[in-house]
């Protein structure tokens, strides 16, 4: 199945618990906006256009939980349900991006309180299946740049799980294997959560593409002996001048790959290119729970002294000077990227 979906016979929304891997795979099923808004903070759902989705359908369960008596109240409703939504991850402008993408879709919505909810629930599953075709276009774009027998560090998880289905970063890994090319993939655990280890791995397993888990810290001595050709990576939200907000590390992979020359790629949908923003320093990172640096265990006991304190920034800027392009779903960009982002995402399709 998808990383989540629409249950057209239960009306609910399905989607795979992803704490729960490699472990099991395990679906869980919601019918209130609230239950989907926790598991997005939980990370049940987790990865930028996936929450995007997910918000967009906790929406539409919102809609089809309400009894409002007619349409202004129920856009009032559903107004207040996407603020509760937004606020579950403050840092992927997708989630924004998919509520507000639906809210200005019902803002002028002449029908009954029946027809607003169906039209709600049509525009999130637009969303949704626009999410794979994207991703496969961005998938064939971004393939164009890896060559037979490149190794590339990857960071987090930017595949199937990710997204709705296919993947940003590691969709293109995936599209390039399967044209043929002998690729390796070196991937970053991605402390604390471990979305590399856990999930890419996962993932990688099932294409059958080799890889190999190394410690996040282990990226620079790889990068600096020549062994690595390309890093990829997807993106939380950019700002107009291509500073990339992404998983916690990035920073410091980017900063290594550029200091050995080694070429760069961000992977993102124009979802999640943030106009608005001038420059990476304005984009909000999560801080999450100190518990998810603090839960490490070694041989089943804590790592560290009781009462240890920790930081938990989930997300960093990479500054766009790191990056070698950007690849979209409307082509491949290049610097000066205050100029090319603004025109890939004017483009009218
Ligand atoms: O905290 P997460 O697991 O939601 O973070 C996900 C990432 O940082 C991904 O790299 C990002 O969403 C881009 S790929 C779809």
């Amino acid at each position: 199945m998808r990383t989540l979906e629409w249950d057209y016979q239960k009306n609910l929304l399905k989607m795979i618990d992803q704490r729960q891997l490699p472990g099991e795979l395990c679906i869980v099923s919601y019918s209130d906006y609230r239950q989907v808004t926790t598991a997005i903070k939980e990370m049940v759902v987790r990865g930028a256009p996936a929450i995007g989705a997910a918000a967009a359908f906790g929406l539409a369960l919102a809609a089809q939980q309400s009894s409002a008596k007619n349409v202004e109240t129920l856009q009032k409703e559903l107004t207040k349900a996407a603020e509760k939504i937004q606020a579950a991850r403050p840092t992927a402008v997708n989630l924004t991006w998919a509520l507000h993408r639906i809210l200005s879709n019902i803002a002028n919505y002449r029908g009954d309180v029946q027809g607003m909810r169906k039209a709600v629930l049509v525009e999130a599953q637009k969303i949704a299946d626009e999410d794979v075709m994207i991703n496969k276009r961005m998938a064939e774009y971004g393939a164009a740049l890896i060559n037979d027998g490149d190794t590339i560090i990857h960071h987090c998880n930017t595949g199937a799980l990710a997204t709705v289905d296919w993947g940003t970063a590691l969709g293109v890994i995936r599209t390039a294997f399967e044209q043929g090319k002998r690729l390796h993939v070196l991937v970053d655990e991605t402390r604390p959560r471990l979305q590399g280890a856990r999930l890419t791995a996962w993932e990688l397993k099932q294409y059958g593409i080799p890889y190999e888990i190394i410690s996040d810290n282990a990226a620079g001595h790889f990068l600096s002996r020549g062994m690595v050709q390309k890093v990829f990576f997807g993106g939380d939200r950019m700002a107009a001048n291509g500073d990339v907000a992404n998983k916690i590390g990035t920073y410091m992979l980017a900063l290594a790959a550029h200091r050995n020359k080694v070429p760069v790629y961000s992977v993102v949908p124009t979802s999640t290119i943030d106009l608005s923003l001038a420059h990476g320093g304005l984009i909000p990172i999560e801080e999450r729970p100190q518990d998810e640096v603090l839960n490490l265990q070694v041989e089943g006991k804590s790592v560290f002294p009781k009462g240890a304190k920790a930081r938990n920034p989930a997300f960093d800027v990479t500054p766009h000077q790191f990056l070698t392009a950007i690849v979209t779903e409307r082509g491949i960009v290049y610097p000066p990227f205050r100029k090319n982002l603004k025109q890939v995402c004017n483009i009218k399709t």
